[in-house]
């Protein structure tokens, strides 16, 4: 069987990115609504046009003008050069911003307000990565070339300048990392604990 066209692989991540919204926004309805309504999947459909231009050093200009005229429209700012991986979900859209050295895992979720950015005006390596289903919160920022791992959980208004281990929630300025403990708590070993050994004995 023959390996589908560059054009259906780009067709096909255009719809999974609708799907992506459909599913994680309990308000949206059927996709037609989504894809006509949702300021957020509109700036992503645009940056993986972009973001295939911007390969192409000649196409570099022509994707930042199409990169800015979709943040007039969308109130997204992603720089074409980011690297954003499958399905993100940009709720509400209005003012995010995603520069131009972040990366961004598959399944993440940003919501309004808030910006993966730099720290410095130094060339290079600036801006956030962020592993796979992240979830920022409205008004965070997460700043530097900061690591954020899997699952993530970023606190609405928090602002990030240090590495998130993965699994935990980061909330406060600057933010602070808590690691979510079991629901249930492990057994303590009264032979390691004596005074639960005292206790155990009465
Ligand atoms: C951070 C967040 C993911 C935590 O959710 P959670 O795991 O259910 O945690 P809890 O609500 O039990 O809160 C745990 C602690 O963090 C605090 N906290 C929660 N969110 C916080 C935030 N954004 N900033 C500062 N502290 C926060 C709580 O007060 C609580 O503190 P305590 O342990 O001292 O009582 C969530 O509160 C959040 O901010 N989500 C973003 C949602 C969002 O942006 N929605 C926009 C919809 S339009």
């Amino acid at each position: 069987m023959r390996p589908p066209s560059p054009l259906r692989r780009f067709l096909r991540v255009l719809r999974e990115d609708l799907e992506a919204a459909r599913h994680r926004d309990p308000a949206a309805r059927n996709g037609l609504e989504v894809a006509l309504v949702y300021p957020g999947l509109h700036a992503v459909w645009t940056y993986r046009l972009t973001h295939r231009m911007w390969r192409e050093p000649a196409l570099r200009l022509p994707a930042r003008v199409i990169a800015q005229i979709a943040r007039a429209a969308t109130g997204v700012e992603i720089h074409p050069g980011a690297k954003i991986g499958r399905r993100l979900f940009i709720d509400h859209g209005m003012g995010v911003v995603i520069g131009e050295t972040a990366v961004v895992g598959d399944d993440v979720l940003l919501f309004h307000g808030s910006t993966l950015g730099g720290r410095s005006m130094k060339r290079g390596k600036r801006h956030p990565t962020l592993g796979d289903r992240v979830v920022v919160g409205a008004g965070a920022k997460i700043l530097g070339p900061v690591w954020v791992g899997d699952d993530v959980q970023v606190g609405a208004n928090a602002v990030v300048v240090k590495d998130v281990p993965a699994g935990s929630v980061a909330v406060g300025v600057p933010a602070r990392n808590r690691v979510p403990q079991p629901a249930v708590p492990p057994a303590v070993d009264p032979v390691e604990d004596p005074s639960l050994l005292i206790e155990y004995v009465i």
